[in-house]
């Protein structure tokens, strides 16, 4: 479990970093919308995506996890004239699959579901070879697999699902990440990246390949199409400079939606890998994961008197953001929860037996789907001309 720091919480918020590859501090999203340039997610989007889901809303929506965008109110005004997006988003493959990562890919589902799309999946094989000291290409490539049978396991359609593996680029793949990368100076990519002296030449080169299926589907079809990226707001650098580069090669900008990141299961900051102990990996057996959750903060009271009499403190409860993203669909029921616990009715212990059964049941369910799924079903839907 994460270290506990001294600062206060506006010195943590004032340290937020995220990056593609830090996250750290409090992250203030709205500060965060403000400095990268995006625009927060509003009632007009909603209600035209309400047009094509019949009304339904996913939770993750509803709920606000996805919260921001980059013309995300374009993609939407294309489709009522009839231009048809296609979906792009990804994975860097380091090691197992947790639930901040299947986050993105249920809504991406999702969407493929309510807009009938196309999704071009990339798996940064070499991103995370070139990035990771520890990591050999063989490491990252196994993992690219694994990885990609929890993909499969959240239900794309086999059949509109294509994947991209770095290790595997196609001469079309190469050549549009030349030309991104002919584009882009060294010194735009220090300044948003933070690259330095010590960065070896691969990570310089690698932000153009993240950028090439930006544009890969419009060469294969051999016309200009939209592209939605949905992933977590620390990938946004990647499509800052992806955009900029889009008109000098005659392509649409990619728009992206943006979600906020699922907390790990201790105080403060995102599930995230380098922290394994707060993870929930698909790979854990359904009782690890409940065993987990039994450990998650909660922010309860000291004493179960203090808690009976001051009442819960939900809003830094990690079970009940758990259950209030993703894990509980009923809205009275979530709300009879939040009631509850502030007036002191509800006791951890009662909350995270209840969490652990759903989360040990979602692990089961998903771990079966996953299982059904071979390597010989992934080799066949990478690109490889
Ligand atoms: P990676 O492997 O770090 O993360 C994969 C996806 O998971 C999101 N994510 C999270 N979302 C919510 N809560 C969390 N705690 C959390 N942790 C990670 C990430 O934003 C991402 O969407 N460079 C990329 C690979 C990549 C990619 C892409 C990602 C290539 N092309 C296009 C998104 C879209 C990477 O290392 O992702």
């Amino acid at each position: 479990m994460s270290k506990k720091s001294n600062k206060s919480i506006e010195e943590k918020s004032a340290d937020m970093v995220v990056t593609p590859w830090e996250v750290s501090g409090i992250i203030d999203y709205k500060k965060l919308v403000k400095k990268f340039g995006t625009t927060l997610l509003d009632k007009k989007e909603i209600e035209t995506i309400q047009k094509y889901s019949k009304g339904e809303l996913h939770l993750l929506l509803r709920r606000g996890l996805f919260f921001s965008h980059r013309d995300f109110d374009w993609i939407l005004k294309m489709l009522e004239k009839g231009e048809k997006f296609v979906l792009y988003t990804g994975r860097g493959p380091s090691g197992h699959t947790h639930l901040g990562h299947l986050v993105p890919w249920i809504f991406t589902k999702w969407l493929q579901d309510v807009f009938d799309v196309e999704l071009y999946f990339q798996m940064t094989d070499d991103e995370k070879f070139l990035f990771n000291q520890n990591l050999s290409f063989s490491d990252t490539r196994n993992f690219a697999f694994e990885n990609a049978k929890d993909v499969l396991a959240v239900g794309f359609d086999p059949k509109k699902t294509h994947f991209i593996f770095d290790s595997h680029l196609t001469p079309a793949m190469y050549r549009i990440a030349a030309e991104v990368a002919k584009r882009v100076t060294f010194s735009t990519a220090k300044a948003v990246f933070g690259f330095s002296n010590d960065s070896n030449i691969g990570m310089i080169f690698y932000p153009s390949i993240q950028a090439m299926p930006c544009f890969l589907p419009s060469v294969l079809k051999g016309k200009n199409v939209p592209i939605l990226i949905p992933a977590a707001i620390d990938q946004d650098p990647y499509w800052r400079i992806t955009r900029d580069v889009a008109p000098k090669l005659g392509y649409y900008k990619p728009a992206a939606i943006h979600c906020k990141f699922f907390p790990g299961l201790a105080e403060g900051g995102k599930m995230s890998a380098s922290q394994p102990d707060t993870c929930i990996f698909t790979t854990d057996t359904p009782k690890q994961a409940k065993k987990k959750i039994m450990s998650a903060y909660t922010g309860g009271r000291a004493t179960l008197e203090e808690q009976k009499e001051l009442g819960g403190e939900p809003d830094k409860c990690i079970v009940y953001w758990y259950e209030f993203y993703l894990f509980e669909s009923d809205d009275e029921k979530l709300k009879q929860m939040r009631t509850d616990c502030l007036a002191g009715k509800l006791l951890c212990g009662f909350c995270k037996k209840n969490l652990a059964e759903k989360v040990h049941h979602f692990i089961g369910e998903h771990q079966e789907r996953r299982n059904k799924i071979s390597k010989e079903m992934i080799e066949k839907m990478i690109i490889k001309e």
